[in-house]
């Protein structure tokens, strides 16, 4: 005889050592909190139905909260033999209040039971990773608005390209984040949908109320097809897709960061509290924190994968294959957090080094799109001002100095347009100034994505 809850059509009991292959307690205990919430609702809708009585729901309660307790001060015995969160916890139920725990798994299913409890869980989750991404948008906000005035170089092809407003360089990050914000706010919606009551794949047989379970648990609709209910796995799918565009965003930032900590940008500093030293060189500060967001990303990015290569040819509805969805879920969800918040501190803790992004701007030609236009504002067409530009920089890279170090004779040399105001022209900060096109570098348009970004913030902070 098997002393398994559902024991009763085996002779034998199972094997330890598939026992613990099929157990899934030690990671989806996590979701206890859900599970409990999930069986009171369903508890109370069983009364309301007349399934059970009141008095048995009210005992299944009372026993509910007492194990809530005990979980979290940390009372409480898992046991693998009890494969999940499910029947660890009602089996403890029943031991505790004994045969009206029987009761409460009528006209339910684990198939339903763990979808709930995963939509319940990312729901809240989701909340969670959202409020991380406006704490990171909020910092770095507050480095754009401290650096407004730091011009440095952008770069395309990792080559100085045009001078740009570092504070430019940080919103951009900011809006990516933005779209992360949003598509998590798609996730969420996603699984505010409430799968209880489509059974182990068929519906029930009993008089059940989805709607009652929908309103206790606050859910916004409830899957219209039992067998979509138990198989459904595009909401934690999305979450992971999400999340690994988050990451991305976060690794590309950390790339940058690292670059720019580089003896060879020296752009920024890392506080000490940060980073951590070398075993053997004494002289190292190596930026840990953003590597190792820059390596999770990959983990994150597999898990997607993982989920996607799982689900790929299930057939309906449940099959156990789907128990693998959580522990990925789960990594991905604790990494992308972390990520985050050590982003946040790295960014709130950055030194700008506004000497050495000035020397880069001035010890380079990153203005010489600005001489060009010069000339093009001068009726010459850009394709010969293009030309003009490129033999100046030419001789300027033959005689080792800058654009800014030719006299007006000499700009005159190569075209009769250049003026007494063409220094003026080529200066770092006229040359940000003119990029006043909307969205653009300008001091003007920065400040004003400065002020839209602070009240995207205070319009999605308080989010429930
Ligand atoms: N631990 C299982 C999971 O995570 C719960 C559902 C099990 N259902 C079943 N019929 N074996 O998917």
């Amino acid at each position: 005889m098997s002393d398994k809850l559902w024991g009763g059509r085996f002779e034998k009991s199972t094997d330890e050592m598939i026992n613990e292959f099929q157990a899934s307690i030690n990671f989806d205990k996590r979701m206890y909190r859900e599970d409990i919430e999930g069986s009171m609702a369903h508890a109370k809708m069983l009364a309301a139905q007349g399934i059970i009585t009141d008095d048995d729901a009210k005992k299944i309660c009372a026993g509910l909260s007492d194990i809530l307790k005990q979980i979290d001060a940390d009372e409480f015995k898992f046991s693998v033999e009890l494969e999940d969160i499910h029947m660890n916890i009602e089996a403890a139920l029943t031991a505790a209040i004994g045969v009206a725990g029987g009761r409460l798994h009528t006209a339910r299913s684990r198939n339903d039971q763990v979808a709930l409890d995963t939509h319940l869980y990312m729901r809240r989750q989701v909340r969670e990773v959202q409020r991380l991404i406006l704490d990171l948008q909020m910092e770095l906000i507050k480095a754009a608005d401290k650096n407004r005035d730091v011009i440095f170089p952008g770069y395309t092809h990792l080559q100085r390209a045009q001078p740009i407003l570092f504070a430019h360089h940080l919103l951009a990050y900011f809006c990516m984040l933005q779209r992360d914000w949003a598509r998590f706010e798609g996730v969420h919606d996603r699984a505010d949908i409430m799968p209880l009551g489509a059974g182990a794949l068929a519906g029930t047989t009993f008089d059940i109320d989805r709607e009652f379970v929908a309103h206790e648990l606050n859910f916004s609709a409830i899957y219209s097809n039992s067998l979509d209910a138990v198989s459904d796995r595009d909401y934690l799918l999305e979450f992971l897709s999400a999340a690994s565009i988050a990451m991305v965003h976060l690794s590309r930032l950390s790339e940058e960061i690292i670059l720019w900590c580089s003896r060879e940008f020296s752009f920024v500093e890392l506080d000490d509290a940060h980073c951590t030293g070398s075993s053997m060189m004494p002289q190292k500060k190596n930026p840990d924190v953003p590597e190792l967001v820059r390596g999770k990303t990959g983990r994150v990015i597999g898990h997607l994968m993982a989920l996607l290569t799982t689900v790929k040819a299930l057939p309906l509805a449940y099959n156990k294959d789907l128990q693998e969805d959580k522990e990925g879920v789960f990594d991905a969800l604790d990494t992308l957090k972390f990520s985050l918040a050590v982003c946040a501190q790295i960014i709130a803790g950055m030194k700008v080094r506004r000497d050495n992004m000035r020397r880069a701007v001035e010890e380079d030609f990153s203005n010489a799109t600005d001489l060009a236009d010069y000339l093009v504002k001068k009726a010459l067409p850009f394709r010969q001002a293009h030309e003009v530009s490129g033999k100046l920089v030419h001789r300027c890279i033959e005689r080792g100095i800058y654009l800014k170090d030719l006299t007006l004779e000499e700009f005159k040399e190569f075209s009769p347009l250049f003026g007494a105001d063409i220094h003026e022209a080529i200066k770092p900060e006229t040359c940000v100034a003119a990029r006043n096109s909307q969205g653009g570098t300008s001091y003007q348009q920065v400040n004003l994505q400065i002020i839209a970004a602070k009240d995207w913030i205070k319009a999605h902070g308080n989010d429930d």
